[in-house]
C-alpha cells in the first residue's frame, strides 16, 4: 500500500483527494492545509487524518505527496519532500520565479525522487487522441499550431494579486501543450495583452486579454489566445496545420444533443469549467503518477517541463511589458 500526504484542501486539493483516493493500492493519509476546518473536513471525508505539514514529512510511511496548496507554497514543499524521500506530484506552476523554480530541479535531482508536475491537458482525452495521430504521421510535418484558451469569467482581483500574472498563472499550460504538441522549443516570442474584461485586473498590474506569437528554433509557429471572459463557457480547443492537412481538438460539451428548429440550430455549450473539461485527465494524471512510481518509469509532464513553461512565461511577461520580442 502507497501511503499519500496531500497538501492542499482547496479546490485542486479536493479533486486530486478522490483521485489519490480511487487508486488501487493508494491510501490517502493525511490531508494538510493551514486552514484547518478545509483540512478537517476532507481529510473525513477519504478516512485520512488533518495534520501539519511537519508531521505528514516526518511519516516514512508517507512514500508520496500531493502538492495542492497555493503557489507560493509549491517550491519550499518540494524541496522539503525531496529531502524526505517522497515521490512528488506538484500543481502548476513549479513556482512564479525561475531561480526558486530551478533550485527544485536540483533538490529533486540529488534526492533521486520522482516528480510529477500537473499540466493535465496532456492527459485530455480529445487532446492525446490529437497528439497520437500527429505522431502517426497522419498531417505530416507540424507547421502551424493555434491555441485558444478562455475562462468563463475572471477570478477575483485578490486571486490576481498574488496569481503572478496571467502568463505564469493561465498560459502556463498553453506554454506546455505548445512545447508538447510541436515537441521544438521556443526561438522568439512577442505577447500582447490589454484589459479588455475587468479594469480591476489592470489596476491590479495585469491583463485580462492576450496574443501571444511565437517561433520556434524549427521554424514553427505558434499562436496562443487567451481570455479571462468568454461568455458561453470554457473554451478550450487548438488546431494543428500540417503539410498534409489539419488536426483540430474542439471543446467538449455536457451532452452531444443537437436541437434543430425554425429558429436555428442549438447544441450545449462548453463544459463550465476546468473541474468539469478535465475532470478525466485529472483522473488519468493521478493514475499515471502512481504507475511511474511503482513500474520506476518517467513521468509524461516532469519537473523540468515544468521550469520550461516557467521560462516561456517569463518571456512572455517581458515581452509584454517592454512591447518587444523576446529572444529565447
Ligand atoms: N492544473 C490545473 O488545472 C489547476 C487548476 C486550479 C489550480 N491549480 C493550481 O493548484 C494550486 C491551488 O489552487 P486552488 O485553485 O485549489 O486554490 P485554493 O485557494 O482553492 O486552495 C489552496 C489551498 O491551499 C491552502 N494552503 C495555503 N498555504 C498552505 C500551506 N502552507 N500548506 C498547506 N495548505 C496551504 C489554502 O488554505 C487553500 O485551502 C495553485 O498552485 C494553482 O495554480 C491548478
Amino acid at each position: 500500500m502507497i501511503e499519500v500526504a496531500l497538501f492542499g484542501a482547496g479546490r485542486i486539493g479536493k479533486i486530486h483527494a478522490g483521485n489519490v483516493a480511487a487508486q488501487p493500492g493508494v491510501k490517502l493519509k493525511y490531508v494538510v492545509d493551514v486552514s484547518a476546518p478545509a483540512a478537517a473536513e476532507l481529510a473525513q471525508r477519504y478516512a485520512a487524518r488533518p495534520v501539519d505539514a511537519e508531521a505528514a514529512l516526518k511519516d516514512s510511511a508517507v512514500a508520496a505527496v500531493v502538492i495542492a496548496s497555493s503557489t507560493d507554497t509549491h517550491a519550499d514543499l518540494i524541496t522539503r519532500a525531496a529531502a524526505a524521500g517522497k515521490a512528488i506530484f506538484c500543481e502548476k506552476p513549479v513556482d512564479l520565479a525561475l531561480e526558486r523554480a530551478r533550485a527544485c530541479v536540483e533538490a529533486v535531482a540529488k534526492a533521486r525522487v520522482l516528480c510529477m508536475i500537473g499540466f493535465q491537458r496532456r492527459f485530455d482525452p480529445t487532446f492525446s487522441a490529437l497528439k497520437q495521430r500527429l505522431d502517426a504521421g497522419e498531417i505530416g510535418n507540424p507547421e502551424m499550431l493555434i491555441i485558444t484558451s478562455r475562462d468563463p469569467g475572471p477570478p477575483p482581483v485578490g486571486y490576481i494579486k498574488v496569481s503572478g500574472g496571467i502568463f505564469k498563472d493561465m498560459l502556463i499550460h498553453d506554454f506546455d501543450v505548445f512545447r508538447w504538441v510541436l515537441e521544438d522549443e521556443a526561438h522568439s516570442i512577442f505577447a500582447t495583452g490589454s484589459c479588455l474584461v475587468d479594469p480591476a485586473i489592470g489596476e491590479a498590474g495585469d491583463v485580462d486579454s492576450t496574443a501571444v506569437s511565437i517561433r520556434t528554433r524549427g521554424g514553427r509557429l505558434c499562436q496562443i489566445n487567451t481570455s479571462r471572459r468568454a461568455s458561453y463557457g470554457y473554451d478550450q480547443r487548438f488546431e494543428v496545420l500540417g503539410s498534409k492537412g489539419l488536426l483540430q481538438a474542439r471543446n467538449h460539451t455536457p451532452t452531444q444533443v443537437v436541437a434543430q428548429s425554425a429558429a436555428g440550430v442549438c447544441e450545449d455549450k462548453p463544459e463550465h469549467f476546468f473541474l468539469e473539461r478535465y475532470r478525466s485527465a485529472y483522473a488519468s494524471e493521478m493514475s499515471h503518477f502512481f504507475d511511474a512510481l511503482t513500474e520506476r518509469k518517467p513521468v509524461r509532464t516532469s519537473l523540468e517541463d515544468g521550469v520550461k513553461a516557467l521560462e516561456l512565461a517569463e518571456a512572455a511577461t517581458r515581452s509584454w511589458r517592454e512591447g518587444r520580442a523576446v529572444t529565447l
